[in-house]
């Protein structure tokens, strides 16, 4: 494994042993044993949208693993002045030892891979939030003990974080069911990976997705660089809100996950919220593993 782009380059074994080190990193933080995997190296971080997890969480684990992390907000960068990605890439391959980006294209990020030569984290793009769908594949097993056999379901739209979910969770054998509203689906690329395995169903009826799922899992339905349709967002979403009464139909005692931020009262409610913290800020907490996990398999 060379990069982190999408999980759909990700083998099994690949994603289980990610979560495995992040398994042991967080035993080691626990139990304050050093892990200073990243010594000597320098680790940029362009981003180009708004972040307070993936940032945050970022920063501290390189400076955990030894290293150094560099903010290279793309307002900046000579990026933002039209400096194409190739070079861009090339350049910050000669200081940098790694790479994390977060922005709109996904292009940008593969290009940024393909031109530079140096290892690319994606810290979230418009088709997928591979760090996230690790992140909430820790939790997950964390609490059950493992993942093969367990139902996923994701209710809301069919964006990058229910676009890495799919990916990852039918890759570790989970069952995984999605309901959207019409029009919102994943994308054609997503659904045709999905089409391969027998444990994928997509509906437009969040009952029956969520029927005896063993973890319920939602986002905001309007992603960043979509503020602008808010209020068609909210009409097309009304009845995809994650509250008591669809729970009712999930398995006693289902998990409820959601990356943050929330939007109370939008696609969960208050109360559902609250009681579910416990798992939330765990996932929230397993950012900061995961993704120390990610660049010792990368840049180590
Ligand atoms: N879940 C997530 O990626 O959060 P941030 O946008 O705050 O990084
Ligand atoms: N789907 C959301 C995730 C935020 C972490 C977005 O792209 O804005």
């Amino acid at each position: 494994m060379k990069h982190l782009l999408k999980l759909m380059d990700c083998s099994a074994e690949e994603i289980k042993s990610i979560l495995d080190l992040a398994d042991q990193l967080k035993y080691e933080r626990k139990h304050h044993i050093p892990h200073r995997h990243l010594e000597g190296k320098s680790i940029g971080l362009i981003f180009q949208k708004s972040s307070t997890r993936t940032r945050v969480s970022f920063e501290t684990g390189i400076y955990q693993l030894g290293g150094q992390s560099l903010f290279l907000s793309s307002r900046d960068l000579q990026i933002d002045r039209g400096e194409p990605i190739q070079d861009t890439a090339r350049v910050l391959s000669c200081y940098l030892d790694g790479i994390i980006i977060r922005t709109y294209a996904q292009k940008e990020a593969e290009d940024l891979a393909k031109y530079g030569s140096i290892p690319i984290i994606n810290g979230l793009t418009d088709f997928c939030h591979p760090c996230q769908t690790l992140t909430d594949l820790l939790t997950i097993r964390g609490k059950y003990g493992r993942l093969k056999g367990l139902k996923m379901c994701y209710i809301g739209d069919g964006n990058n974080t229910a676009n890495s979910l799919i990916v990852g969770g039918l890759k570790m054998e989970m069952e995984v069911a999605i309901a959207t509203p019409k029009s919102y689906e994943p994308v054609k690329e997503i659904l045709d990976f999905a089409a391969a395995y027998d444990g994928f169903t997509l509906t437009n009826d969040p009952k029956e997705a969520v029927k005896d799922a063993d973890v319920v899992i939602t986002d905001t339905w309007a992603s960043m660089g979509q503020e602008e349709e808010k209020a068609i967002r909210d009409k097309a979403f009304a009845g995809y809100r994650l509250d008591d009464a669809l729970m009712e139909n999930a398995k006693d005692g289902a998990m409820v996950l959601h990356c943050m931020p929330v939007y109370r009262g939008k696609e969960i409610t208050a109360e559902l919220f609250e009681a579910h913290t416990d798992e939330i800020f765990e996932a929230a907490e397993n950012r900061l593993h995961v993704q120390k996990a990610v660049m010792v398999t990368l840049m180590k």
